[in-house]
């Protein structure tokens, strides 16, 4: 009896478990989401170059007047970063080390656009954006 009960809360708890991952939000899904839109907004413009990882990491890694997003991010995505100016610690960008990333489109867009300002000294634009998130998904 005792262990027939054991068995069914275990059965439980496996279904309730499931139930709650797949109702987290999947970083692919948020991803694929926004550059879903830059293409469209990309597309509106004319302009139908694909998003590519290897020109994410390049900008990623662009240096501009000492810099970059190293600067905060440190020189790999899987490494807890420190920002430059205020020293308070980040975590690493790397979904496959740090699952919570990309999972919140207003997190995403908001330190975009902080961060590029920061770096570049302009916002990216949609084809930098797309850029840059294929290839931070991808690490
Ligand atoms: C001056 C420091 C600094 C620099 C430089 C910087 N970042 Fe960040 N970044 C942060 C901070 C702080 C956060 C927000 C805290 C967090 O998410 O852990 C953040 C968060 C992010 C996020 C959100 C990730 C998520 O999971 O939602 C993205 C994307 C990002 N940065 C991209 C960039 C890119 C691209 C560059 C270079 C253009 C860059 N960052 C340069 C400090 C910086």
């Amino acid at each position: 009896m005792s262990s027939r009960y054991g068995c069914s809360r275990y059965r439980c708890l496996a279904v309730l478990c499931a139930g709650l991952l797949s109702s987290l939000p999947a970083a692919a899904d948020v991803v694929q989401d926004l550059l879903d839109e830059w293409r469209t907004e990309l597309r509106a413009a004319g302009d139908k170059t694909a998003f590519s990882a290897v020109a994410g990491r390049t900008a990623w890694y662009r240096d501009i007047a000492g810099r970059s997003c190293p600067s905060c991010h440190t020189d790999s995505p899987h490494k807890s970063g420190r920002h430059a100016r205020t020293g308070k610690v980040i975590e690493p960008m790397a979904p496959s080390t740090n699952p919570q990333r990309l999972t919140d489109r207003q997190h995403i867009n908001k330190w975009l656009k902080r961060n590029c300002k920061w770096t570049f000294g302009r916002e990216c634009t949609a084809q930098e954006k797309g850029d840059i998130l294929t290839w931070l998904s991808q690490q």
